[in-house]
């Protein structure tokens, strides 16, 4: 979305906030004003919807969040279910409980999938999550650590993030932003990541550090991988493992090849093959020669216990 058109999103916002206690003041008025209530019902609460999911999606700022119960009672009778919930510019506040209800089996109120507390309508992804199909488990609840875990069990299905590495973290967000991009977003979940106002919690707040800090290492990593590209690995039973380079390994693009030496990673145990221009390779106390394998050579075969 670009400046302008932002801008006029904002004040759209802006001039409908003063009416927050009747969202749908503004269109009936204007629509009836024009003789088409309806239509502008829809464009103008289609407006908002996307003003609000922009807001979020790219500032954080929520605008409003309800009770399901004080949500749906302020509705006029037309907009009294949830399949006409979407059209209003208001996010639901539900409790794991309510969440329940949105699992997709019949009589169940819709089909709905937390992350991290956001709560994202998956109808448009039916043939996924409905009743029976593969990812059915992750509907009506916030099951945030089995997107990076893959434990799809009773347990695993949980929001609990304990002892999840920076990786994780980054890969739980990488999800996250999946269903922003992918899917609407409804409100929020009360429990762990938000408060019974739809306040971020301690336990988000401390999601969001460790995401900057995973991002930090991996921008480091990227930074690393450029500087040493990555070898191609291949294993063969009767002969081992050859690591060999080639100006795209790793999928780090150069005009040279390099050749493979060991490189370890400082302040841990671990090593990983790296691609380096031969100059390079003798700079480096952290890189080393594979044994048996001809310094100048793009390609080694290394026993597996010169791997680690
Ligand atoms: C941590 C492990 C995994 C998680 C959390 C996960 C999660 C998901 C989710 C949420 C979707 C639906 C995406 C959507 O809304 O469009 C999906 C689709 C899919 N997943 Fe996974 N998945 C995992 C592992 C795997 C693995 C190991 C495979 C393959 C062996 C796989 C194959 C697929 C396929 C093929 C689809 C698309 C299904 C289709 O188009 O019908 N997933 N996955």
């Amino acid at each position: 979305m670009g400046t302008g058109t932002a801008i006029s999103v904002f004040v759209i916002i802006i001039s409908v906030g003063v009416h927050q206690y009747n969202p749908f003041l503004i269109p009936t008025l204007l629509g009836k004003g024009l003789g088409y209530t309806r239509v502008a019902h829809r464009l103008f609460t289609d407006a908002f919807d996307k003003a609000t999911n922009y807001l979020y999606t790219n500032t954080g700022i929520d605008l409003r969040y309800e009770r399901e119960d004080e949500f749906y009672s302020k509705q006029k009778p037309e907009f009294q279910s949830p399949a006409k919930m979407h059209k209003s510019y208001a996010k639901l506040l539900l409790t794991k409980q309510e969440l329940k209800q949105y699992d997709g089996t019949e009589g169940s109120k819709g089909l709905y999938v937390a992350i991290l507390g956001s709560v994202f309508d998956v109808s448009a992804g039916k043939d996924h999550y409905g009743p029976g199909c593969s990812y059915h488990f992750f509907t009506g609840i916030d099951g945030s650590r089995a997107f990076v875990s893959g434990d799809f069990s009773e347990t695993g299905l949980t929001d609990d993030l304990s002892g999840l590495s920076n990786k994780d973290i980054k890969g739980l967000w990488k999800w996250v932003e999946f269903y922003k991009n992918d899917y609407k977003y409804v409100g929020k979940v009360i429990g762990k990541f938000y408060d019974s106002k739809g306040r971020k919690t301690r336990d988000l707040e401390d999601f969001y550090s460790r995401l900057k800090e995973a991002e930090k290492e991996e921008a480091l990593e990227d930074n690393e991988k450029k500087k040493y590209p990555p070898c191609n690995v291949e294993w063969k039973k009767d002969k081992g493992t050859r690591v060999w380079c080639t100006p795209n390994s790793g999928g780090i693009s150069r005009h040279w090849a390099g050749v493979p030496r060991k490189l370890h990673e400082p302040g841990t145990k671990n090593s990983r093959c790296a691609c380096v221009e031969p100059k390079t390779a003798v700079e480096d106390p952290n890189l080393n020669e594979y044994p048996g394998c001809n310094p100048g050579s793009d390609s080694c075969w290394i026993k597996d216990s010169d791997k680690k």
